[in-house]
């Protein structure tokens, strides 16, 4: 069974990100295509990159790294809920990223986006970052608007019904990706 890691991208103490995050998973339970998990990043409470080398050379000296090391490794593929800060992804989540190298090599990646613009910027920015980090991200991204997709001024997490036909789509395009590289990871 195809493991595929649902990854938080916010740490804001009034988030949205969870409630986006949650719908992710509870739609793709729905699915038999993988085993789904939801990572939270604000529970692995990493701090700024301390590390003393870049990821790519394995080398590991942190014990918070080692322990996300962990988390993240024994997953197939992922998917990013990312909020759009400033035309990009949050800084939380690209430090979250930065810190490891080979744990998400020749994975596969799909996204999910949300804020004023539907965090299509932010999408965008992501698909350069995990490019760098050979991984292979799936066509198809979710993209949600706060002003159509939530409610109680952005507070409240309501998709329209359109949204589950673009996280279907994009959850079998990874589940593909994903299927085709794990035998590349030998
Ligand atoms: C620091 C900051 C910068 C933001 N910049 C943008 C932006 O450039 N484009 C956009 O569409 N929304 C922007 N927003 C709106 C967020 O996308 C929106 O508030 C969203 O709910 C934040 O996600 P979160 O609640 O999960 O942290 C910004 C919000 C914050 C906090």
């Amino acid at each position: 069974m195809l493991k595929i890691a649902i990854l938080t991208g916010s740490t804001r103490p009034k988030r949205v990100n969870i409630q986006v995050a949650k719908w992710v998973l509870e739609e793709a339970r729905k699915r038999d295509d993988a085993e789904y998990t939801l990572i939270d990043i604000k529970d692995i409470n990493l701090p700024l990159l301390d590390e003393d080398l870049p990821a790519g050379y394995g080398q590991y000296n942190q014990p918070h790294t080692r322990a996300w090391a962990d988390i993240i490794r024994p997953f197939d593929g992922y998917v990013l809920v990312t909020p759009e800060y400033n035309r990009s992804t949050s800084a939380a989540l690209k430090n979250a990223l930065d810190y490891l190298y080979a744990e998400w090599n020749n994975k596969a990646v799909g996204f999910v986006g949300y804020g004023s613009a539907q965090g299509v910027r932010a999408v965008q920015h992501l698909r350069q970052i995990v490019g760098e980090l050979q991984m292979a991200d799936v066509r198809e991204a979710v993209q949600l608007s706060v002003f159509t997709d939530f409610t109680d001024n952005g507070s409240i997490f309501k998709p329209a019904p359109m949204h589950l036909e673009s996280l279907g789509t994009m959850l079998t395009q990874l589940n593909r990706w994903t299927s085709a590289l794990k035998s590349l990871r030998g």
